[in-house]
């Protein structure tokens, strides 16, 4: 009989950007929950086989900004639902933000969250915990208590708002500092941004919708840029989206300011010219900008000025979302389009190559978020866990919102013909196929004695939530 427990995936080209591993065809011996053995043409008996080539293969992703909606909006996604949708996208860990109801403001709600997170299969949740209480912008949580509590809480951030208090922003930089942590910056003023729809300019003239200027973002980047050099903290620069704010970013880079950066594949994608229909699917915080922006944001995210792609994923329900424009929320769903949109958007117009893509949506954001590494990050090597993504970034896909493992559908790629498809997310030695896979036939064949798989593997997931292998 087959050992349940051992699967070897053979013949794929690895990418790993902690070990160094750049295109090499190997195979990789998994036993239980780690990487046995890395090799050339390993043999071995007794083992459920895949042949992976022309795949390539890279440790899981990181997405470091996703909304899981639970504790409070469990109709538009659960943690549960996220962490599939997650390992369908290819990510095997994610970090969720903390505006939910109740927010993560203590440390009572993210050890909830961890431990909801850590039942049954899916990606690895991480917690951002509020800045201020209520995130409401005043007083400061216990972020020490946070921290060091079993929540798992890795960053601070009020995202979905801002911190608009400077006295505020720079207590918690110094605050932060202390303990060297993370504060994660969602940069907008309210009051520049107050009622706007769109990104305001050419579209928003023509559309006649109420602009947010991009100004709203960049008067933030640089009051908070110049709070974190005068207080020598650790801020991450969330979901930009526009070129002066990249322009200061790598100004402040240069001075030596501690400070890292996020894009969406949104922001790489669309530009504020697609919201000409009106679709309440591309309406999102901060809005979708011009070429510029988009162009100035590619070539940042190229030299590495920004360190990872996050996909902001922000689930809605259907009642809320498909209304007029200016009543819909903001956001996007993006974990299980992210990498279709990143490879058409940055692979085929040559902005970036594959191994750059992988690095941002590897050690990037893993660097950014200073983790340690036996949390995320040990790379592809022996001993490590096996936790692992194969992919084709040439492959062609029509993106499908119905198969998606979110509950929400509020996609914008919905019905796009992209590049770059995920096949396989391994998280802890188990097998899942992403719906619409083309090596999610191997476990047939596996269980049918067929092909050169040969035997079952426990706990495979087949895209569907729950599904095993007795299942399949
Ligand atoms: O579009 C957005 N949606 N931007 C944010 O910052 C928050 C998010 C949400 O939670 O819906």
């Amino acid at each position: 009989m087959p050992n349940r427990d051992r699967i070897l995936l053979r013949g794929a080209k690895l990418i790993c950007p902690f070990s160094g591993l750049r295109g090499e065809t190997l195979d990789i011996l998994i036993s239980g929950k780690r990487i046995a053995e890395i090799g050339e043409g390993i043999e071995c008996a007794e083992v459920f086989a895949l042949d992976l080539s022309g795949l390539y293969l890279s440790p899981g992703w990181l997405d470091m900004h996703v909304h899981l909606r639970e504790p409070g909006r469990e109709d538009e996604e659960t943690l549960a639902s996220g962490r599939l949708a997650a390992l369908s996208g290819g990510f095997t860990a994610v970090c969720c933000m903390p505006n939910t109801d109740p927010p993560v403001d203590c440390a009572a709600v993210a050890e909830e969250i961890a431990a909801r997170a850590s039942e049954g299969t899916g990606a690895d949740v991480f917690c951002v915990g509020a800045i201020t209480v209520g995130r409401k912008g005043g007083r400061m949580v216990e972020m020490d208590r946070m921290r060091s509590s079993a929540g798992r809480v890795v960053a601070f951030s009020d995202d979905g708002c801002c911190v608009q208090d400077a006295g505020v922003m720079r207590r918690a930089l110094e605050y932060a500092r202390r303990f060297d942590g993370l504060i994660i910056d969602h940069c907008e003023d309210h009051a520049l941004s107050s009622g706007g729809q769109v990104r305001e300019g050419p579209c928003s003239f023509r559309l006649g919708l109420r602009g947010y200027p991009s100004m709203a973002e960049e008067v933030m980047v640089a009051r908070d840029l110049l709070l974190a050099e005068h207080t020598g903290s650790r801020i991450h620069l969330a979901h930009l989206s526009s070129a002066r704010s990249v322009e200061m970013l790598r100004a402040a880079r240069e001075r030596g300011v501690r400070v890292t950066a996020e894009v969406t594949p949104h922001h790489l994608f669309f530009t504020d010219e697609d919201v000409d229909g009106l679709d309440p699917r591309f309406k999102v915080n901060p809005p979708l900008g011009s070429r510029e922006d988009r162009e100035a944001l590619r070539r940042a995210l190229a030299d590495g000025v920004i360190d990872a792609v996050a996909t902001d994923h922000a689930p809605h329900s259907l009642e809320e979302k498909e209304v007029e424009f200016e009543r819909a929320p903001f956001g996007m769903i993006g974990l299980e389009s992210a990498f279709s949109a990143c490879c058409t958007a940055l692979l085929e117009s040559g902005s970036l190559d594959v191994f750059a893509l992988v690095e941002r949506l590897t050690a990037g954001p893993a660097r950014a978020l200073g983790l340690d590494p036996r949390l995320y990050g040990e790379g592809i090597k022996k001993g490590a866990r096996a936790d692992l993504v194969a992919f084709d970034p040439e492959a062609e896909r029509v993106v499908d919102a119905d198969d998606f493992l979110s509950f929400s559908r509020n996609c914008p790629f919905d019905g796009m013909r992209l590049k770059g498809k995920v096949e396989l997310t391994v998280k802890d030695g188990k097998l899942f196929f992403p719906p619409g896979s083309r090596l999610s036939g191997s476990i047939g064949e596996a269980r049918m004695g067929r092909g050169r798989a040969c035997g079952s593997v426990a706990d495979i997931g087949c895209g569907a939530p729950g599904a095993d292998a007795d299942d399949v």
